[in-house]
């Protein structure tokens, strides 16, 4: 059974933009799959139908062998439990710790007047600085998040999205913040979890030269279709230019 299907899905927001389009796709365990496309394309739209976080219009979304797809209240929370998520702009607390950003990542196990007062189980704390050990940053624990770098903060992130144990973790242009060196190290990270932990991500992502590194399949969407489904290496530059346009001039991120 794939982790993850999709079928037929398409969104049209209430202002009539059509984001998606009949899309349908397949994720099988342990993918680390990338979504591209231009600005504008439907990859933001479509990670958030698959956590819900948005309605779809139509389709389905198939996980782990359960229709998700109109699902509410505690079966809602307990399908967003099983999917981690990370965004481009990291989204920390900055006034708070890094090991408290981390801990906030088991709210769901934790009520929130314990997480109000600061008081975790032990075995959380030792599972957020086990994380924090995961993306090389656990001597940065009682830091205050905001004294951070980019890539510091973004690792920071992953860690808190690794609380929740995920069967998915889903990163919305993870890297389209940081210079290109921290980018490669955010990915690496993303690709450690993919590879030693089990975890199935989903990544939007803009450079095509971090897909061909990290990726094991892509899509391309353009406005809101898929148009290429396949491995990295088989992105040819006619492929680049249907995907991208004619104009397009793909820019490399060493
Ligand atoms: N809340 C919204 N209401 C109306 N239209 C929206 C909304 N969010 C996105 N759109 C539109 O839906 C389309 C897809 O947007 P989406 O954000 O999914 O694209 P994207 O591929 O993530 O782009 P980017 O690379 O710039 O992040 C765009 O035309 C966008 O303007
Ligand atoms: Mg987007």
């Amino acid at each position: 059974m794939a982790l993850l299907e999709i079928n037929a899905l398409s969104k049209v927001y209430p202002n009539g933009t059509q984001a998606l389009r009949s899309v349908s796709f397949t994720v099988e365990r342990g993918e680390f799959l990338a979504v591209i496309g231009l600005s504008g394309s439907g990859k933001s739209t479509l990670l958030r139908c698959i956590n819900r976080l948005i309605e779809p219009t139509s389709g389905s979304i198939v996980f782990d062998g359960a229709d998700v797809t109109h699902i509410k209240g505690d079966a809602l929370r307990r399908y967003r439990q099983q999917i981690g998520m990370i965004f481009q702009q990291f989204n920390l607390i900055g006034r708070y710790s890094v090991l408290q950003n981390v801990l906030m990542g088991a709210l769901g196990s934790v009520t929130t007047l314990d997480s109000i007062l600061g008081r975790y189980r032990p075995e959380l704390h030792t599972m957020a600085l086990r994380n924090l050990e995961i993306v090389g940053i656990a001597d940065k624990a009682h830091v205050r998040a905001d004294s951070l770098s980019g890539g510091q903060q973004q690792r920071v992130a992953i860690a808190r999205a690794l609380m929740q144990e995920p069967k998915l973790l889903l990163a919305d242009e993870p890297v389209a913040s940081l210079d290109p060196a921290t980018s490669h190290g955010v990915m690496r990270y993303l690709g450690y979890i993919n590879r030693q932990l089990g975890c199935t991500i989903i990544c939007n992502l803009h450079f095509l030269s971090l897909v061909r590194e990290y990726a094991s399949r892509v899509i391309a969407l353009k406005y809101g279709q898929i148009v290429f489904e396949g491995s990295p290496a088989e992105i040819t530059d006619d492929w680049f230019r249907h995907i991208y346009g004619d104009e397009a001039v793909e820019v490399e991120i060493r």
